[in-house]
């Protein structure tokens, strides 16, 4: 884990798109600045837009300035342009690969590469199989060995379903050995979702309680004020489940589920993690539809911000859901009976990212009387992944007075508070990993299969049944009353979505 990145060319296909320019040039301008990337690193940008090396670079210096925190400075950005090259083509054309390789060989002399090359598809995912074998045919992979090393950094979505997904993974599978193969899931890179496993087992104190005995239930949670932003096109195509749930969420269930690993070896903690997809108990038939709710958000109470079905390339009529609210269970010895509950959505009241474990209830309530009882609440440990990420751990305390009155505390940590500095970008560590060969931090094929099994059939059961209520959630809300319903026929009640300062 601690192996220091490797020298390379970080080849992006898609270098002029939305995700280079948003997050993977800024990540690397600020690895740059701080210093954390290899001395013999370059990086080979590829598309279509006819650029200049020159032009490439000032639309990349444009693309830090709106996206990274702290504009390059001049010396700054001289050094950083002075590693990045450009070549534009069509991916149809096997000319431009002949041109790609002919300027690797020139980079790999300039900046001592020694042939070792990432390759990034940040481009829409029906390039993938395209861009995959054009690799192949213009005999860019060293399959053999890594002596010099060749990667692929694949971003989501793997597929639309599972059947799609299998198809695209045989198809890199015929290229690449999947120990080259880093499937990039953002919230993995985040610090706060590391923290999990850190949190998880750096502490003896928490094993014991983390288990059907003493957990009543989960909530993961990831709710957003935003709504598709330009992205209608792809959101059509998408929709919530498989923009958010089956990739981020169930990887996030799968850190809070899964057995203590061997060690923190990539492979271990895969194995561990596939353990928990696959124990994932499928929703199925008819019971789909009363195990999920659906919402797709309407305009907001004011009418100053869109319905999802104003949004540009949107369909009028569309049936796409923007929210969902699902239990999920995990059918092995630990977690027998213990609902995890999944909740995300666009345009709702609140943006927060977090995981609340909420415990028992006391068995037993000695203080006598109703009002007193009846206040008692069971500890919650939230860990918070985004805004204010950190932890929170809840408990009843003794009210000051002459009476046994309770109250509810909570103790909180922030990563804010505690340190200094920027916590660095998920894309910062994702990248390095890459360039480290370090993969627990990546999804692995199996578990990306697992994760569209269980999803499949949810997709299926709402394409044939299209909701008829919507939109069903007004912008700025908590998202569809349905949900609200779902969980309180449980007895039990979402974690509210406010600021921490008055909810953790
Ligand atoms: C992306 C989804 O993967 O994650 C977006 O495609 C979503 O729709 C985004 O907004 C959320 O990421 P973050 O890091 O802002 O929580």
């Amino acid at each position: 884990m601690t192996e220091a990145p490797e020298a390379c060319v970080l080849l992006i296909f898609g270098a002029t798109g939305d995700l280079a320019r948003r997050k993977l040039v800024p990540a690397l301008f600020r690895l740059h600045a701080k210093g954390l990337l290899p001395d013999g690193f370059a990086i080979l940008g590829a598309s279509r837009k006819p650029l200049s090396h020159e032009q490439f670079r000032a639309l990349m210096r444009e693309a830090c300035k709106s996206f990274c925190s702290h504009p390059p400075s001049d010396s700054e950005w001289a050094s950083f342009a002075a590693r990045l090259y450009y070549e534009a083509g069509h991916f149809t054309d096997q000319t431009l690969f002949q041109r790609l390789n002919m300027s690797l060989r020139e980079i790999d002399h300039r900046h001592h590469t020694h042939g070792n090359r990432v390759f990034y598809l940040a481009t829409l995912p029906s390039s993938y199989p395209l861009l995959v074998k054009q690799l192949d045919s213009a005999e860019m992979i060293n399959k053999v060995n890594d002596h010099p090393f060749t990667r692929l950094v694949v971003e989501k979505p793997f597929g639309r379903d599972l059947d799609t997904a299998v198809a695209l993974n045989e198809e890199i599978a015929t290229v690449f050995r999947e120990d080259q193969v880093y499937r990039i899931d953002h919230y993995l890179g985040k610090e706060t979702v590391q923290n999990i496993l850190v949190f998880r087992f750096a502490n003896a104190i928490f094993e014991p309680l983390w288990n059907r005995v003493h957990i009543d239930h989960v909530q993961i949670t990831a709710a957003e004020t935003l709504g598709v932003e330009g992205r209608g096109a792809y959101y059509e195509e998408t929709g919530v489940l498989s923009d958010m749930v089956q990739n981020h969420l169930l990887q996030i269930l799968s850190l809070v589920a899964m057995e203590p690993p061997l060690s923190f070896h990539a492979d271990a903690i895969r194995d561990k993690k596939i353990e928990v997809f696959r124990a994932l108990r499928p929703l199925l038939g008819p019971g789909i539809l009363q195990a999920t709710v659906r919402g797709q958000y309407g305009q907001s109470s004011d009418g100053s911000q869109p319905a999802y079905r104003e949004e540009p390339a949107v369909d009028s009529q569309s049936s796409v859901p923007t929210y969902v609210a699902l239990k999920v269970f995990v059918d092995n010895w630990r977690w027998q009976g213990v609902p995890f509950y999944i909740r995300t959505g666009k345009r709702l009241s609140y943006g927060t990212t977090e995981v609340v474990i909420q415990f028992r209830h006391i068995p037993f309530c000695l203080f006598g009387q109703d009002q007193v009882c009846s206040r008692i609440e069971p500890n919650r440990l939230v860990l918070r992944i985004q805004p204010y990420d950190g932890i929170s751990l809840g408990f009843g305390i003794k009210a000051p007075g002459n009476e046994a009155q309770v109250d509810y505390a909570r103790m909180r940590f922030t990563y804010g508070s505690h340190y200094e500095g920027e916590i660095p970008l998920a894309y910062e560590r994702l990248l390095v990993d890459v360039m480290r060969g370090y993969a627990a931090l990546f999804a692995r094929r199996d578990s990306v299969e697992e994760a569209w099994r269980f999803i499949t059939p949810i997709l299926t059961a709402w394409a044939e049944n299209p909701s008829p209520d919507f939109p069903n959630y007004a912008t700025g809300s908590e998202g569809p009353k349905a949900a609200h319903d779902f969980i309180a026929a449980d007895g039990r009640a979402w974690y509210p979505l406010d600021p921490p300062v008055s909810s953790t």
